[in-house]
């Protein structure tokens, strides 16, 4: 059995460990053949895709269309954004660098991938941010995953690569969109409610503490 590595350093050395990161997880429970079994709440929310307000960006960013050279760029970027936050804990590929690059290259591969909701945010040549577009077999859109490098948060581009994938959905057809947050990520909860999401479902995500990787 390994452990990730994320989970084992939290679990070695709790004191050493980022108390944040620590916090952020809830109790473990022990279920069958010796498994620690915590459970994370998450909200799914949605949006109509009517009446969206243009995406405003600062000075010196801009927008750098998918093409699929690019799926190692939006992979770091991915990884840089999630490292020691709470959904590294709840996706063990998040927390890594190979399982960034993986999970792009397999959302990049499906054929409900949405290439118009797929933009990576840069400051001249700098990427910032990423996020990626899927649509669900029901037709509505799927946002996948929100990312902005920690030393350009707080200033509004969050907001606006939400915006610039939801005007992508719309183009490609799609008149609603969907996405899933952790509970305790306020911040990323705060910027979906602003702009106008609304949470219609809770579930709780099982994540064991044993037996991945
Ligand atoms: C969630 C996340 C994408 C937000 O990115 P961000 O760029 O900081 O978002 P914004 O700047 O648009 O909004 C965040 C805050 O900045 C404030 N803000 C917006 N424009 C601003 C500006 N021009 N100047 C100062 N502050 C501003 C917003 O009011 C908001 O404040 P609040 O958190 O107190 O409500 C980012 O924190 C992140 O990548 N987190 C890790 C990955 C993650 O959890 N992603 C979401 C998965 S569901």
């Amino acid at each position: 059995m390994t452990t990730p590595s994320l989970f084992s350093d939290l679990l070695s050395d709790p004191a050493g460990a980022d108390q944040t990161l620590l916090s952020l997880l809830p109790p473990a429970r022990p279920a069958s053949h010796g498994t620690l079994i915590t459970y994370f709440k998450r909200y799914k929310m949605e949006i109509d895709l009517h009446d969206l307000p243009a995406p405003q960006l600062p000075e010196g960013f801009h927008w750098v269309a998918w093409q699929p050279t690019l799926s190692e760029l939006h992979a770091d970027v991915l990884y840089s954004s999630f490292e020691n936050e709470v959904d590294a804990l709840v996706f063990t590929s998040l927390g890594e660098r190979a399982g960034c690059r993986a999970l792009m290259n397999e959302l990049a591969r499906r054929s409900t991938f949405i290439p118009a909701a797929t933009w990576l945010l840069a400051q001249d040549d700098q990427p910032c941010g990423t996020i990626q577009g899927l649509r669900e077999r029901s037709g509505v859109g799927a946002i996948q995953n929100l990312g902005i490098l920690p030393q350009y948060r707080g200033r509004g581009l969050g907001i606006a690569l939400l915006l610039q994938a939801l005007h992508g959905f719309r183009q490609s057809g799609v008149s609603r969109t969907v996405l899933e947050v952790t509970a305790q990520n306020e911040r990323a909860l705060r910027l979906y409610s602003r702009l106008g999401f609304r949470r219609t479902k809770t579930t709780y995500k099982a994540v064991s503490l044993n037996d991945r990787r």
